[in-house]
């Protein structure tokens, strides 16, 4: 079956997750992705957090299947000649390294340019060009702080509190892939590449929009009358963590169900729509609620709203081998995705330098100067 990625070379210059995740994704959709690595170590996740000895590490096999694993040190002159072939014969180059370090390696845009003027090159970067932090390395944890989701997670008494969800890595190698597939089309029309970059902080930002919309009507009027603060509570000049309120208008919390008490996911989250209301009065035994004034509209309720909550909680609710990981999150009605293992160091290493042209003897002299 035909990917609509097919023949779409990648040179996979990523480590760790953000940029990992990205050529995963393409990879996913039938991009021929190949990781370069550093002869002997590679990826740092290879052996981060390992649940088997020897064995690469779940960090690793979870975000670059569906890949090929060539090692190549590139700032030998030999891991140079070999770069510089693989970026005349690719259509993008995606990285995620700190600051600089393509330039320092001599493959500033201007070089990569003048090799194949119609490569696209994907960055990743903590924070985007021209910003006061440009030259900072960054993980996660910050671009959650720098870009705003921390100080909405967590709950109004306590301090800000970052997410498990990778909103900093995975989702800025998400944003990073729609770039790409937009200059792959765009390439369609103009026959040129281009650089494409995500900063980590403005995908977290992007993420935390409707927050922004909160901060200007809090402006406004002084209070937001989603959060369970209204109508009682105070409200400073800053919108105040989320807790588990809904935030979308609708009052929402999260409940507890049944054996909670041993289960720490025995959780729901439980939003309380205005149509719904009629149905959920039933539900909870409460029918008396639907007609209430005092209940019948979502503004009647809101100071009422965890009372309304803890009716509702009292109700009685009912050498690895295989490994699980998780596939493409965007399904398609033609295009069937297989989910193929992440590769071992170096496992294709002669098989690209042969798809490269090279023979024989100078693979043998590629390895002999430990340049693969
Ligand atoms: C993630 C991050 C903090 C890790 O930092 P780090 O471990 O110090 O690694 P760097 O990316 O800075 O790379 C270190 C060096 O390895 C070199 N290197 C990497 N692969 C190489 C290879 N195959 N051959 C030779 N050198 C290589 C780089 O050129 C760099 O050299 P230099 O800085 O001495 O010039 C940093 O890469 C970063 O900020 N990336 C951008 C933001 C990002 O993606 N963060 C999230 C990661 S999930």
């Amino acid at each position: 079956m035909t990917k609509p990625l097919d023949g779409v070379r990648i040179i996979d210059f990523t480590h760790v997750q953000a940029g990992p995740a990205c050529t995963q994704l393409l990879g996913f959709y039938g991009a021929d992705v190949i990781k370069v690595e550093r002869p002997g170590s590679g990826d740092v996740t290879r052996s981060q957090l390992r649940d088997l000895p020897g064995a690469d590490a779940l960090y690793f096999t979870m975000l670059n299947g569906n890949k090929r694993s060539l090692t190549l040190d590139t700032k030998t002159p030999e891991g140079k000649e070999v770069l510089e072939a693989m970026i005349k014969t690719s259509d993008v180059l995606v990285e995620n390294f700190g600051p600089g370090a393509l330039d320092r390696m001599g493959f500033s845009w201007e070089r990569i340019q003048e090799l194949n003027p119609k490569l696209i090159m994907a960055s990743v970067k903590g924070f985007s060009e021209g910003h006061s932090y440009e030259d900072l390395k960054v993980y996660e944890n910050v671009a959650q702080c720098a870009g705003g989701a921390a100080s909405t997670t967590g709950f109004w008494d306590g301090p800000p509190t970052v997410s498990a969800a990778a909103l900093g890595d995975s989702n800025t190698g998400m944003h990073l892939a729609i770039g790409i597939l937009t200059a792959l089309m765009q390439r369609q029309k103009t026959g040129k590449g281009q650089k494409v970059s995500c900063s980590m902080q403005d995908a977290v930002l992007n993420l935390c929009r409707v927050k922004l919309r909160d901060q200007q009507r809090l402006d406004k009027i002084g209070y937001l009358e989603e959060y369970p603060q209204y109508p009682h509570g105070s409200f400073t000049d800053v919108v105040p963590r989320g807790g588990n309120a809904g935030g979308g208008g609708q009052p929402g919390w999260v409940l507890k169900c049944k054996g909670w008490e041993t289960d720490p996911n025995a959780y729901i989250y439980f939003t309380i729509q205005g149509h719904a209301w009629e149905p959920i009065t039933r539900a909870i035994g409460k029918p008396e609620w639907a007609k209430d004034p005092a209940y019948m509209t979502p503004e009647a309720r809101q100071d009422k709203i965890f009372d309304i909550f803890k009716t509702i909680e009292e109700v009685d609710h009912k050498v690895r081998g295989k490994y699980l990981t998780i596939g493409s999150p965007i399904k398609f009605s033609d295009l069937e995705i297989e989910v193929k293992p992440s590769p071992v160091l170096g496992e294709h290493t002669d098989e690209v330098l042969r798809d490269l042209g090279y023979g024989k003897e100078d693979i043998a002299r590629l390895h002999a100067a430990k340049a693969v």
